[in-house]
This record gives structure tokens, C-alpha cells and sequence, in this order.
């Protein structure tokens, strides 16, 4: 995972990065025997089960399991990607990153990021200054018109851009921004000299109503300006600059980080749709910018929340990209549901109409109850045929519908198709696919409501066995060699303790871990194991893996028998020599206990 980095300057900086003093800027801290401990800032909770190791390098939530590396609870806290993360914490304690160190430009490319970005948030400062100044009137009209107050124009920074050439040009020149840096962060074009005409530098945004595009850290990355009127384009975005690319980020990134525990988030197509429900008092709104969803977006989006809301325009297109959506989101195993606005309203315009009531009251589809409602556009209902190739490809689709969903679903196809309830039964039955051994992904939330799956008191059985093992050799209370790679059946279990005999620190091992379920599952088990006294514990594991050797030997002593029956010559000497030997082993072991 580390990747970019190498690994031993990211051990550097997991140790030089304390994770006690920098969890503490988050979560207020008690020290409690060689641990530190407080309220998880992972789930709500009264009693401090959040514990922090500055010896181990990790901290672990005995109630959510939420655990993980300094490095894992910036990602968390700070809503950033691993190099993010890292980047972070190599700055906040003074480490150069290397890659960085190394680049000659990049001092330069950082500077330069800084003066544009500088000048976004000058820009943005400077609509919103225009939108209540005179020359600002038509546009806040427009706003009122639409229904936006005063504090949501506040919240969302928004502005006006006056119907001047080049004022906001002028306005940061005198500031000191260059053109060139102005040209590159498009607040500013240049239409060069022709025949007749000299050279002119106007505004890029002129008598538009303007929406600043903000990131999650809270930079204004670019700016979208709707016309007041019929005028083309109806919106005008940024293009993509040094500081943006829009087919990263969302709009309304900065507020949907400053939410926590949200259980959805809400993906809209357009900026009004964004401010309009926000302002209704829903959480967790964003746009995608101008273009089509992208797999970069659906990843970022799934930092959010458990669950995304598709909820784009009712009428045509929007359909169409509510469809393809559904796909990127399934590729990215992020679980997504569809509010289908009625009448071809966009979101805007129908909480306008329903009021928040009609919205909260509109039903989450499934995936497949969309494409199932989407489907019937594709067949001719009107002719018997078509009702029928309508009935088939709905049940096949249906299938994957819960059945409390499907309840519904049922009814409304009858009366489409006139087929009864029985029948579409059957033929859902019919075309049931095979059960999909893969396991859905688990949302983030849920995943760490995985509980220890190992009930106290029970025999130790191989799974918790190996799994003790590997606690008990994570903590230093058995020696490496004790085990062998053969020892674990289950094939994470041997990857932890290759990665732990090869000298991998417990921290680093967790951090490794690609999904919330393998980090919790791994730092559970970076702990002593639960239940009981160790030294029992060690009695117990032995036994079990002893067992567990004895077994395998067993197997092998019977496929060598049979192999004996059929070998000749040198390789039937080889197999008894290996025989009298296993035997021997197996003896050996019989005796021990
Ligand atoms: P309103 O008419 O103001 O309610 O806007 P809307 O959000 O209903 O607009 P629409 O559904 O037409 O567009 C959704 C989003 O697509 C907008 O927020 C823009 O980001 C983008 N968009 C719309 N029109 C244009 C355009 O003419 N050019 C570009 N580049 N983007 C557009
Ligand atoms: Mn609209």
C-alpha cells in the first residue's frame, strides 16, 4: 500500500508522527496503564472502549472495532487517502517526503498552487462582495427568485459575477496576480490581436450568478456561473486548471466533510439541486461537475457513507445517467439506491413542490427496482407480446429484489401485464440466477460492527486456534519458530504470520490492509488473544495445532501409500524411505501427548 513511499521512512514517520498526540487533538485522552483511552470518535458511545498503544503504534475500539495506524486515523478523521495522509503528517512533523525532497519542481509546482489557489479564493471573495454591491442586483434577484436565502447564499459562498469586461481582472492584477496566472486558473481569457482588432483581456465569468467550487479542505478549486437568462451557455464551469480536474471532486465537498455519520450521501446533477436541498435541511448533497459520474468520484463518495442516493433529474437524460451510475457504483461495490423524481421534476424543483415531507417520503429503489421500472420504456405494452417479453425480463431482474420490495414491484407488473401474481412468481423462480457466491461489499459503517466471531467457553477450534496463535506471536508471548507457514489453513492468517516471522511490525501490517473488515479482523488479532490466561492459552493452541499436525501428517502418510502401490524402481524405494519417516514423525507425536 505504502507504494510510493519507502517503507522504512514510512516507519520513520509512523514513529516521529505520535500517535497519541496527534489522536489527541481529536479525541480527549486518559492514560491507563501502558494505553491511553477515550470516547471513540468512530461511533457514538458513553464509556471509553477506544484505546490508543503508543507501543504497539495502533489504536483499537473493543466496541467497533474501528482500528488502525496513525496514518489509518488522519485517512479517517481527515477524510484523505493513504499518500494524503501521509503527506499530512510528514509536513505537521517536519519530515520532507522523499519523493518530494527529490523533485526539483516541485518546490515550484507547490508555490505556484499556492498563488492560484489564492486567487480563486480572492475571486470568490470578490463575487460574493459584488452579489450585495449594486452592480450585484440582478443576480440576487435571480437567487431570491429561485427561492435561495440569505444564509444559504452564506453557506455555499455565492456570488455574482457584473456584467463588466474585465473588472475582476483588473481587481487581481492590481492585487498583484499576473495574467498568466490568471489565464491558468481561467479566471481570465485573452482573445489575441487579429486584422483589425487589438488584443483584449476580459473576464472569464461575466453576469453570471456564481458558485464557487470548494474541496474539502476547503480551497476554492474552481467556480461554475449560471446566466440569468436564456443566454448559452446556461452554465459556464472552469476548465480544468493546475488546481482542478473535474472528474475528481464534487461540488459541496467542503460541507459534505464537515458531516459526520452520515447515512447516505446524496448525489444530484446540478448546483441548484445541491443548494436547494441543502437548504432544506438535508445532509450530505453534492454534484457531480458538469460531466458524467466518474470511478474517481463514486471512490470519494464512498469516504462518506455507507450508502449513496442517486437522485438526478426525472426526465430523460437524467434516466440514462441514473443507469449508468448504477453501474459505476456497483463496479465500485458501493451500495446504491434511486429516488426517481415524478413528472420529470429535477430535485430542485420538486422539493420546491413536495417540501421536504414529499422528498424524505419518496421510496429508495434498489438497483434492480429501478431497472425494473426503467425496462418497461424498452417494450411495447400496448401489444400482448410485449407484455410478455416486458413480464420476462422483469423477473429475471426481480430475482435480486428483496422480497419486501419486491412485494410491490409484484403488484404494480401485474397491472402492467395483466399476468397474475402466481405467474410472475414462477417466472421469477425460473430465471433465479445462481446465488453469487461472492460476498457483497461490506459498507464501510458495518464492517466495523463485526463482532469477535469467537464465542468464549467453546472448544478451541483450528480457526481460533491459528487465530490465538497468531495474537499470541503478535504480542512477543510465543517465540516465531514455534509455527511454520503450514500451520495455517486459512490463507490471511498465513500471510499475517509470514509478515510477522519476516520481522513486519503489527502497526505496519495493519496498515497494509486494503478493506475496514481485514484491517479490524487484523488489528484484533495484533492484540493478546482474549479468554483466559495465557498460559493456557499457549497449552490450548498447542494441543490444537499439534492436532492439526498430526491430522495433515496422517493424509500424507495415506496419499503416500497409495502413490506406493503403483510406483516402481528408485521412485518406490524414495516413497518408502518417506514413509518409514513419516511414520516415525507421527509416532513421535502420538507419544508427546
Ligand atoms: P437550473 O436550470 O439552474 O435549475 O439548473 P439545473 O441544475 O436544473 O440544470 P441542468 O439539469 O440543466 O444541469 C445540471 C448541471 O449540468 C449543471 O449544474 C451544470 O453543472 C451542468 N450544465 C448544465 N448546462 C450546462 C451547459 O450549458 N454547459 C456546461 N458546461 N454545463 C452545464
Ligand atoms: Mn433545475
Amino acid at each position: 500500500m505504502a507504494g510510493r513511499y519507502p517503507e522504512e521512512w514510512i516507519e520513520q514517520l509512523r514513529q516521529r508522527a505520535d500517535i497519541v498526540q496527534t489522536i489527541s487533538a481529536y479525541v480527549p485522552l486518559k492514560k491507563n496503564g501502558k494505553d491511553y483511552w477515550g470516547l471513540c470518535p468512530f461511533h457514538g458511545e458513553k464509556t471509553a472502549s477506544f484505546s490508543v498503544s503508543p507501543d504497539k503504534g495502533f489504536y483499537y475500539c473493543f466496541g467497533c472495532k474501528a482500528s488502525g495506524t496513525v496514518i489509518n486515523f488522519v485517512m479517517e478523521m481527515e477524510r484523505m487517502t493513504y499518500s494524503e495522509a501521509v503527506v499530512f503528517l510528514a509536513n505537521r512533523y517536519n519530515m520532507p517526503v522523499p519523493e518530494m525532497r527529490e523533485d526539483p519542481n516541485w518546490q515550484k509546482r507547490r508555490e505556484q498552487r499556492e498563488r492560484l489557489l489564492s486567487a480563486n479564493r480572492e475571486a470568490a471573495r470578490y463575487f460574493h462582495e459584488t452579489l450585495y454591491s449594486p452592480a450585484g442586483e440582478p443576480m440576487l434577484a435571480y437567487l431570491k427568485k429561485r427561492g435561495v436565502d440569505d444564509a444559504t447564499i452564506r453557506k455555499f459562498g455565492l456570488g455574482a459575477a457584473p456584467d463588466r469586461w474585465d473588472q475582476l481582472t483588473q481587481h487581481l492584477r492590481e492585487m498583484g496576480y499576473t495574467e498568466e496566472e490568471l489565464r491558468l486558473v481561467d479566471l481570465t481569457r485573452v482573445k489575441e490581436a487579429e486584422e483589425e482588432k487589438p488584443r483584449r483581456v476580459f473576464d472569464t465569468f461575466r453576469s453570471r450568478v456564481m458558485f464557487p467550487i470548494i474541496n474539502q479542505h476547503g480551497e476554492v478549486i474552481a467556480f461554475g456561473g449560471r446566466a440569468l437568462g436564456d443566454e448559452k451557455p446556461k452554465y459556464l464551469n472552469s476548465s480544468d486548471t493546475p488546481v482542478f480536474n473535474k472528474r475528481q471532486g464534487v461540488y459541496a465537498a467542503n460541507l459534505l466533510y464537515k458531516e459526520r455519520s452520515l447515512r447516505r450521501v446524496i448525489l444530484v446533477e446540478g448546483y441548484m439541486d445541491v443548494v436547494a436541498l441543502t437548504q432544506f435541511g438535508i445532509k450530505g448533497v453534492c454534484a457531480t461537475l458538469g460531466t458524467a459520474l466518474t470511478e474517481e468520484q463514486a471512490r470519494l463518495l464512498k469516504r462518506y457513507a455507507p450508502t449513496v442516493y442517486l437522485a438526478y433529474d426525472g426526465d430523460a437524460a437524467g434516466q440514462k445517467a441514473i443507469l449508468r451510475g448504477l453501474d459505476i457504483f456497483e463496479r465500485e461495490q458501493f451500495p446504491a439506491r434511486v429516488l426517481d423524481f415524478p413528472d420529470g421534476l429535477d430535485p430542485d424543483e420538486f422539493i420546491r413542490r413536495d417540501g421536504l415531507e414529499g422528498f424524505e417520503n419518496l421510496p429508495a429503489l434498489s438497483p434492480a427496482a429501478y431497472r425494473v421500472r426503467r425496462m418497461a420504456d424498452d417494450y411495447p405494452l400496448d401489444r400482448a407480446e410485449g407484455r410478455a417479453d416486458y413480464a420476462r425480463a422483469a423477473a429475471s431482474l426481480m430475482a435480486k429484489v428483496d422480497p419486501v420490495e419486491r412485494e410491490g414491484l409484484l403488484k404494480q407488473l401485474s397491472l402492467q401485464t395483466g399476468l397474475s401474481r402466481e405467474v410472475l412468481l414462477e417466472q421469477i423462480a425460473l430465471s433465479a440466477p445462481a446465488q453469487s457466491p461472492a460476498r457483497a461489499h461490506l459498507p464501510k459503517r458495518a464492517a466495523r460492527q463485526i463482532r469477535e466471531s469467537v464465542p468464549e467457553g467453546e472448544p478451541m477450534d483450528r480457526t481460533r486456534a491459528q487465530e490465538t496463535m497468531i495474537s499470541l506471536l503478535a504480542t512477543g508471548q510465543l517465540p516465531k519458530d514455534v509455527a511454520s507457514e503450514a500451520d495455517f489453513e486459512d490463507s490471511q492468517l498465513r500471510e499475517f504470520y509470514t509478515a510477522l516471522r519476516d520481522g513486519k511490525s503489527p502497526a505496519a501490517l495493519i496498515e497494509e490492509q486494503g478493506s475496514e473488515a481485514d484491517r479490524a479482523r487484523c488489528a484484533r488479532l495484533m492484540q493478546p488473544p482474549p479468554g483466559g490466561e495465557t498460559d493456557e492459552l499457549i497449552r490450548m493452541v498447542e494441543e490444537c495445532v499439534r492436532t492439526m499436525r498430526r491430522s495433515r501428517a496422517e493424509e500424507q502418510l495415506n496419499q503416500l501409500k497409495e502413490r506406493l502401490a503403483q510406483a516402481q524402481g528408485a521412485e518406490k524405494a524414495e516413497i518408502m524411505g518417506r514413509i518409514v519417516e513419516l511414520t516415525k514423525t507421527l509416532k513421535d507425536m502420538k507419544n508427546r501427548t
